[in-house]
């Protein structure tokens, strides 16, 4: 375990590059074996995940190049299989299930690991392929999946919306025979992203970013080149930085019609933004944030990722505020923590009641799920003292470079 001395409090200022989404990437890594063609990946962030993504990859037989773009050389698979080892490092390991099942006929994966923030079911996945007219059976951690000739087109109403899921069944029935509708489908923009993709490569996806998902299925794509989009949460990320230092922080390489109600809840804590094509600038300077009410809900509503960060933000705001989880059953693992360094807060079944303190102090903490450990990390930053954050390469599973784009705003972190 890896132990961080982040010493506060300081001002988290300056400006920062965003990287290419971590969400968007791995999907599109995995469901890059739908073609049997050359493919140049531009803008993806090489963090732990990514290389866990790559790691699948190269065990089925991918050839891939990593030169600051990412080639990817599909052609020649030769194992459907994916062993426990690799598939319980990451949750989106679960993706590569339905492009095996829609090129190959055939799957076999160890269940998915992830972070541990609530249940995070994969009944959806399953219902989507079997309605595809895959055959699945899940025995001792295992999922095998086959499919007697190839998947076919189908309408599928989904009963919860599950951005996994969506992708789950949009890029396998890429390739089935005949058309598919996704009804309830996830709108989040990482899967108008991979739908892009699919599309650049000949794929024919209509509707994606609304709830109803057109399939037309084709019988194989082409290779190509593309482009990732960025990071919206790493840039919530930073901004939160600076909200909560009185900081003034510009992120580029941003895309910020992604992240409209983000900005928004900012804005009602009292930040100034400005916004350019390609920036964002959080102005909180000589300002004191007020507590604001947020309820986490699938897109184009309140990010279930930004929750952590922002309840941090209101509990160092002005007042009483109530931030309310509707995704995940246990993503309020990082509150006994910030309580360690002085925070307030009571936990009342899915809400956390945030009384706002003026200070936080430094404590001994431990990061325990990826989004949480952010929010731990820019809490030393602000505290008053040496925090001891235990566990702390957790982060790089799912920012790239965040210590070091930190310390370039004015962080003091010493990585041991
Ligand atoms: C993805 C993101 C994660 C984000 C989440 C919601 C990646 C790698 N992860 O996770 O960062 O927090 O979307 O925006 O992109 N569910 C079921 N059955 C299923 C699938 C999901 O009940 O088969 C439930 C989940 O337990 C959860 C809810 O649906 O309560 C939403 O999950 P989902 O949208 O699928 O999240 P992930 O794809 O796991």
């Amino acid at each position: 375990m890896k132990i961080s001395h982040i010493t506060g409090p300081t001002n988290l200022s300056g400006e920062v590059k965003i990287s290419g989404s971590k969400n968007a990437a791995l999907p599109i890594l995995l469901v890059s074996i739908l073609s049997q063609e050359p493919i140049e990946l531009h803008n993806i962030p090489l963090l732990r995940d990514i290389l866990n993504a790559i790691k699948i990859l190269i065990k089925l037989g991918v050839k891939i190049e990593i030169n600051k773009r990412i080639y990817l050389d599909t052609k020649k698979i030769e194992i459907c299989t994916i062993p426990k080892k690799i598939t319980k490092t990451i949750r989106a390991s679960i993706w590569i299930l339905g492009p095996l099942l829609a090129r190959f006929g055939y799957a076999k994966i160890s269940f998915p690991g992830g972070c541990k923030i609530g249940h995070r079911k994969i009944d959806l996945h399953i219902f989507g392929l079997t309605q595809l007219g895959a055959n699945i059976t899940i025995c001792d951690n295992h999922i095998t999946g086959s499919v007697i000739g190839k998947l076919k087109g189908a309408n599928i109403k989904l009963s919860k919306i599950s951005v996994g899921a969506t992708i789950t069944i949009m890029s396998a029935a890429t390739l089935a025979i005949g058309n598919t509708i996704i009804l309830n489908a996830a709108c989040e923009p990482e899967i108008v992203d991979v739908a892009n993709f699919l599309n650049s490569l000949g794929a024919k996806i209509t509707g994606a970013g609304s709830r109803k998902i057109i399939i037309q299925g084709v019988t194989k794509l082409h290779g190509g080149t593309y482009k990732i989009i960025s990071d919206r949460i790493e840039t919530g990320t930073f901004l939160i930085a600076a909200a909560i230092s009185n900081g003034n922080i510009i992120c580029y390489n941003t895309q910020p019609e992604m992240l409209t109600y983000l900005l928004k809840k900012l804005i009602q804590t009292g930040a100034k933004i400005n916004i350019g094509n390609d920036w964002i600038n959080l102005n909180m300077t000589n300002i004191n944030p007020t507590g604001t009410d947020i309820i986490t809900s699938p897109y184009p509503g309140f990010p279930t990722d930004m929750q952590a960060p922002f309840t941090l933000l209101n509990l160092i705001s002005n007042g009483i505020s109530i931030v309310t989880e509707t995704i995940f059953e246990n993503r309020f693992i990082h509150i006994p923590e910030l309580k360690k360094m002085g925070a307030k807060a009571i936990i009342k079944n899915n809400s956390v009641i945030c009384y706002g303190v003026k200070q936080l102090n430094s404590a001994k903490i431990i990061a325990l799920d990826l989004r949480g450990s952010a929010s731990l990390i820019l809490a030393g930053c602000i505290a008053d003292g040496d925090t001891i954050l235990k566990n702390s390469d957790l982060i790089t599973r799912g920012y790239e470079n965040f210590y070091k784009k930190l310390r370039k705003i004015g962080a003091k972190i010493k990585n041991k």
